[in-house]
């Protein structure tokens, strides 16, 4: 599935819906370079979520919890995670471990650091910029093996 944004409205628009499909034990990965709008994305789905005052970059925690007030679509707990300091699989198990994986909906910056050991059915979105528009992007949602 492919999504085109305009915006940053469009592309908090965009994660909102993609939010409301998503399943308790779902794991998505975020990617897309500097200022793409991983975390315009992210803003998205918190706001469907009714986190979107609450969450902060999990850059220096490396993951952040949140516990919903209300189970919203099976789900309870939301885990953010910036694995951008993690630079493989056997430093993220380590250190993190995979109990998270089933344990609440994952959400991955940087999740590539860790391909070998996400999910068989994580769900990849990709941010692509435009070089001839700055307020254009190219949003790409996959489920399963990249
Ligand atoms: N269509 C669009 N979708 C998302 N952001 C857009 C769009 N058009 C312009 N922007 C701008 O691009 C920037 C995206 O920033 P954001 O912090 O979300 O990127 P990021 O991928 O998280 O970057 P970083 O890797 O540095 O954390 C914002 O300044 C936003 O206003
Ligand atoms: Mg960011």
């Amino acid at each position: 599935m492919e999504y085109i944004s305009n915006s940053e409205q469009q592309t908090i628009k965009i994660a909102y819906d993609i939010a409301g499909k998503l399943n308790n034990t779902d794991t998505v990965v975020l990617t897309g370079e500097l200022g793409a709008g991983k975390t315009k994305f992210m803003y998205g789905i918190a706001t469907f979520f009714n986190i979107q005052d609450k969450i902060s970059s999990p850059t220096f925690t490396i993951v952040n919890e949140y516990n919903l007030d209300e189970t919203i679509n099976g789900i309870n707990t939301i885990f953010h995670f910036d694995v951008y300091r993690i630079e493989n699989s056997i430093d993220f198990i380590d250190s993190i471990g995979l109990e998270y994986f089933s344990n609440g909906l994952c959400i991955l910056e940087w999740g590539e650091n860790i391909k070998e050991i996400l999910p068989k059915n994580t769900i990849f979105i990709n941010i692509l910029k435009d070089d001839t528009d700055e307020n254009k992007r190219i949003i790409q949602v996959q489920r399963g093996e990249k």
